[in-house]
């Protein structure tokens, strides 16, 4: 049992995402004893964007493997997606959506002809679905009646990794980060407790 953990901020260990996501991954250990976790921390190993010769290869019809550049640094980072059987994503909202850090990991996994296909009715998921966590953390809020924005965050990625035929997602959220010191401890509290309700475990007080 392969657990990998991608985390976006560039706050490291202290960031709310991170603090969020790292719970989920403390569940899965517990649930799965003896799982080997790979973090792969966004914000320490930034990646180069996509190159040229990526961008041709995607649009050339058919998939072009290669060693180096980008299409290089994708056949690594699609190797390790596919040996995980779960992957756990935490993530801010930047400007409405997820961190450019997180944008240029997708930009690698999701590729044409290679994780997706194209067929007449969309693009067609090449991996095997596997459970997919997502612990986001926004200054403001995101979802319900108190949004004052629109959220281009978790639409965007409940989009994007089901056309490489990731489905099977979770989100938790931790909102109202930079809206004072209680909101951020009550919103800690409760995305907190909403990660071990998930897992069947009620929150020690
Ligand atoms: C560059 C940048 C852009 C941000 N844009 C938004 C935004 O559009 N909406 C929002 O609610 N919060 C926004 N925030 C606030 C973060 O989402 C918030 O501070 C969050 O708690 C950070 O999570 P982290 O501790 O995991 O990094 C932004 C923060 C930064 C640094």
């Amino acid at each position: 049992m392969n657990i990998l953990h991608i985390t976006a901020s560039p706050r490291g260990g202290q960031a709310n995402s991170h603090l969020l996501s790292s719970r989920v991954v403390e569940r899965l250990l517990a649930r799965h004893p003896g799982a080997s976790v790979t973090l792969r921390a966004l914000d320490e190993d930034a990646l180069e964007h996509v190159d040229a010769e990526y961008a041709l290869a995607l649009g050339s019809g058919v998939d072009q493997p290669g060693e180096h550049g980008a299409l290089g640094r994708s056949e690594r980072l699609i190797a390790e997606l596919v040996r995980a059987d779960i992957l756990v994503i935490g993530t801010p909202m930047h400007n409405l959506t997820v961190p450019s850090t997180l944008k240029a990991w997708i930009d690698h996994v999701v590729r044409m002809h290679r994780t997706m296909r194209p067929s007449p009715q969309g693009k067609v998921g090449n991996l095997p679905d596997r459970p997919v966590y997502i612990a986001i953390a926004s200054g403001g809020w995101r979802t319900g009646e108190r949004a004052r924005q629109p959220d281009f965050l978790e639409p965007y990625l409940r989009a994007v990794l089901p056309m490489i035929g990731l489905k099977d997602i979770t989100v938790f959220s931790m909102e109202g980060m930079s809206l004072g010191a209680e909101r951020a401890v009550q919103a800690r509290e409760e995305a907190l407790a909403a990660v071990d309700r998930h897992f069947g475990l009620a929150r020690a007080a």
